[in-house]
């Protein structure tokens, strides 16, 4: 019987999130810059004699264990693509905040699709494993490839871009914001607008490149951000409370209600998440660096 494999996986923010029109399919077509953060989810998939899910963690009780779960769906996908039956056990530790605009759902689903693919030993090539991320969701190519890129498309189009090491806080919020939700209120705010073409600027991707926090600060965007205000103004009071704690610079994570703040080291980042967690603004805090690498199994033992 084949031994358990467990991949290891990243959550992801994105420096800049720019969204166009609403499309004919009811996605949006975006510019996202994403990068790959160290806090993790970790994966295993285990011989079993049908497809079952458990989680453990501080937020479990949040995690779906339906076929909700894209961990799940990868691996039903994963299987019918290669003509097998789903016989896996899921156990995911979860770690990055749950429903939090930090692509933690995206990640697992990434994790379980590398896990079952070395667990069932099909071998599958990367470009096939790509196409069934992006079929799962447009932040699951990104949680497996991970790095820094510019996601274009619904957001599954990568290209790598070249990224610096940044320093991140992260105030976790009370509670989830639903990504169609928040889609859907962009739409409502941009109503009689028009909603230019999404674009990287290319001053945001130097200061990447560059690795200078300052350069970065200044260039930080998201256009979800005032639709998750809108859902949940309180977030504004969280943003204000780090950039007070000498943050350089925060925003909201993807579609919220995580806010990300960029930092200038070490020190200023633990300077800042207990200031924020003395402020009574966000539930609890996570610090992190970037960039991270992507799904990436771990050595047995
Ligand atoms: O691709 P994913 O399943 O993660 O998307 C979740 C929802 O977020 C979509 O159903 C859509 O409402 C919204 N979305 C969007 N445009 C994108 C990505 C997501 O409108 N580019």
């Amino acid at each position: 019987m084949s031994r358990p494999v467990t991949v290891r996986v990243p959550a992801k923010v994105n420096v800049r999130l720019a969204v166009g029109a609403a499309r004919p399919d009811g996605f949006h077509d975006l510019a996202n810059v994403f990068l790959a953060v160290s806090l993790y989810d970790e994966v295993t998939a285990a011989p079993a004699d049908g497809l079952t899910v458990t989680c453990e963690g501080p937020d479990a009780d949040q995690v779906p264990l339906d076929r909700g779960n894209l961990a799940a769906r990868a691996a039903e996908i994963l299987a019918k693509r290669s003509g097998i039956l789903p016989a896996v056990h899921l156990h995911i530790d979860k770690r990055i905040p749950v429903a939090g605009g930090m692509a933690g759902g995206s990640a697992d689903g990434a994790a379980a699709l590398l896990a079952c693919d070395a667990l069932w030993g099909l071998d599958t090539p990367r470009a096939e494993l790509l196409d069934i991320c992006a079929e799962l969701g447009s932040d699951v190519p990104f949680s497996l490839v991970g790095g820094a890129a510019l996601g274009t498309g619904r957001g599954e189009i990568l290209t790598p871009v070249p990224a610096g090491t940044f320093h991140w806080v992260f105030a976790v919020a009370d509670g989830g914001l639903s990504t169609p939700a928040v889609f859907r209120e962009f739409d409502r705010l941009a109503e009689g607008r028009d909603i230019p073409a999404p674009e990287a600027s290319p001053a945001l991707l130097d200061a990447l490149a560059s690795g200078d926090p300052d350069a970065l600060a200044a260039t930080l965007a998201n256009d979800l951000q005032p639709a998750a205000l809108s859902l949940r103004p309180r977030l504004a009071d969280t943003l204000a409370a780090g950039t007070r704690a000498g943050a350089l610079a925060g925003l909201v994570s993807g579609s919220g209600p995580t806010t990300a703040f960029l930092v200038r080291d070490a020190e200023s980042a633990a300077r800042v998440a207990a200031a924020l967690e003395a402020s009574g603004t966000c539930r609890t805090t996570r610090v992190a660096t970037s960039p991270a690498p992507g799904a990436t199994a771990l050595p047995e033992g």
